[in-house]
């Protein structure tokens, strides 16, 4: 892990050597950071056993540090939150994205994506752009819209609007990105509490906590989730946690995934012109609209091309719980029984961490033919969920944004792709650079691309 520390490479990478290197193993066991005994799971059947299964009730907490009383905002978010009050928290959260609610909350992507639209017919033909930055524009206009109710103006054309529009980049577009600051940070979230007291470490920067209790006393309109929640829940402080969570588990992931997808898309032009050609057929069959929550769904082959780019380039290349009650796991081998209690054995100690590599799992060609392929083709017939693919995890934690997440990120896929098609603006970015320095997966220099109006 020592390279890890130093900035070389990034946590995925070190856990996908551990994994790689110990075919024969349902787990492994090593030293994190600061010589903390963990074990990295290998075994799908375990996988599925610590995420989904009977011992998850052993390990249902993430580790994670983040400080109660310093970061009063975040512990309301059910990634950080743990115990009973992580079920309360989820089950707050999780009636805001039934089916009926996203089709209430389409309207909002709709409308973003028409801004989208405008904004790259005005501001980037023939130009090289960074791809993140343009979905994080994107993403942000419709978290803000279907959150709060608020115009965030990040795809606006005026220049009064963008001085509003740029309050929201300004706070938000830096946040998760590579920087001096945030390798510590990423060690300090998920190595060490000490190095976060040190550091002072905040999951919402100061900077942000004030002005995201002044949005939540801005939300306007009634069709947006804190209305919803509001409907149930008396205090603003909850109110005010709430709209935290949504927003920054909201923007930053799709933003991501739209900019990797379109990345994977730019190198494999074959996919960019099935997904076209899907697209165009959906149009005709929806009146030319592809906003609707039907036309969304008849589009396979771009979902399916999301769910490959999230395999290739998952949010968080792996996922980290702690044990808080000690339980037993198999053998180790792989060729002994597998049953509790045989010789061989192991009981996972209190507080220790298992780390599932999600990274890891994606790239075994035990578990994918070819993993380095970006082949669509992978998700188009089979059901991408159970414990192969973690792109949004598994089980009780599993992601409860996703739907909310894909349709988001593929409603501006089409939005874009139907009028423009996309090249890498630069051969150096393949293969691709992950930075080594950040919590949730980045690109070590952007995501460089051009567009031709086709
Ligand atoms: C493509 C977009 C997205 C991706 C890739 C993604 C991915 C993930 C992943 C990997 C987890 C951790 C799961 C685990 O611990 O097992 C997670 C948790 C979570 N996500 Fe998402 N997410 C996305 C969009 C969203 C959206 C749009 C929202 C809400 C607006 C959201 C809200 C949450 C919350 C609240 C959790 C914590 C769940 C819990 O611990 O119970 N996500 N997401």
């Amino acid at each position: 892990m020592a390279s890890f520390a130093l900035g070389q490479r990034s946590y995925g990478e070190v856990y996908e050597q551990i994994y790689r290197q110990h075919p024969e193993l349902r787990y492994v066991g090593f030293y994190r950071l600061f010589n903390e005994p963990a074990i990295l799971v290998r075994d799908q059947r375990l996988v599925r056993e610590v995420l989904v299964g009977n011992s998850f009730l052993h390990c249902a907490d993430n580790a994670v540090n983040v400080d109660a009383q310093r970061d009063v905002l975040a512990t309301c978010n059910p990634f950080i939150a743990s115990g009973d009050r992580w079920r309360i928290l989820r089950a707050d959260l999780v009636p805001l994205f039934t089916p009926s609610r996203l089709r209430q909350t389409l309207p909002h992507v709709a409308a973003a994506c028409q801004q989208l639209q405008e904004f790259v017919a005005r501001r980037l033909t023939g130009e090289r752009f960074e791809a993140k930055a343009l979905a994080t524009r994107y993403t942000l206009q419709v978290i803000a819209s279907a959150v709060f109710g608020l115009d965030a103006h990040c795809l606006c054309l005026s220049d009064e609007d963008q001085e509003e529009g740029s309050q929201w980049l300004q706070r938000l577009l830096p946040l998760f990105q590579p920087s001096a600051w945030s390798l510590p940070e990423t060690i300090a979230l998920l190595h060490s509490s000490r190095l976060a007291n040190i550091l002072q470490h905040r999951y919402v920067p100061l900077s942000l906590q004030d002005w995201l209790c002044d949005l939540v006393r801005a939300r306007s309109g009634a069709n947006n989730f804190l209305h919803w929640l509001g409907d149930k829940q008396g205090e603003q402080g909850d109110l005010a946690g709430h709209a935290t969570t949504l927003l920054l588990e909201g923007y930053e992931t799709s933003a991501m995934l739209l900019a990797f997808a379109l990345y994977e898309l730019s190198r494999n032009e074959s996919a960019q012109r099935r997904v076209q050609t899907e697209l165009e057929e959906v149009a005709q069959r929806h009146g030319g609209l592809l906003m609707g929550h039907a036309a969304l769904a008849e589009l396979r082959y771009a979902e399916a091309a999301l769910l490959e780019t999230l395999r290739l380039h998952p949010a968080m290349q792996a996922l980290q719980k702690r044990c808080t009650k000690s339980f037993t796991l198999p053998p180790q081998r792989s060729d002994t029984d597998t049953a509790v209690g045989s010789h061989g054995s192991i009981q996972v100690a209190l507080g220790t961490v298992l780390v599932v590599p999600v990274q890891a799992i994606h790239m075994d060609p035990n578990l994918y033919s070819d993993p380095l392929k970006f082949q669509p083709e992978r998700f188009m017939n089979t059901s991408p969920m159970g414990c192969r693919f973690l792109g949004f995890g598994a089980g009780p934690r599993m992601c409860p944004g996703m739907r909310l997440g894909l349709a988001q990120t593929k409603a501006a896929l089409v939005t874009l792709l139907r009028d423009y098609s996309f090249s890498l603006a630069d051969q150096a970015q393949d293969p691709f650079q992950v930075s080594p320095l950040t919590f949730l997966t980045a690109s070590k220099h952007g995501i460089w691309l051009q567009l031709q109006k086709r």
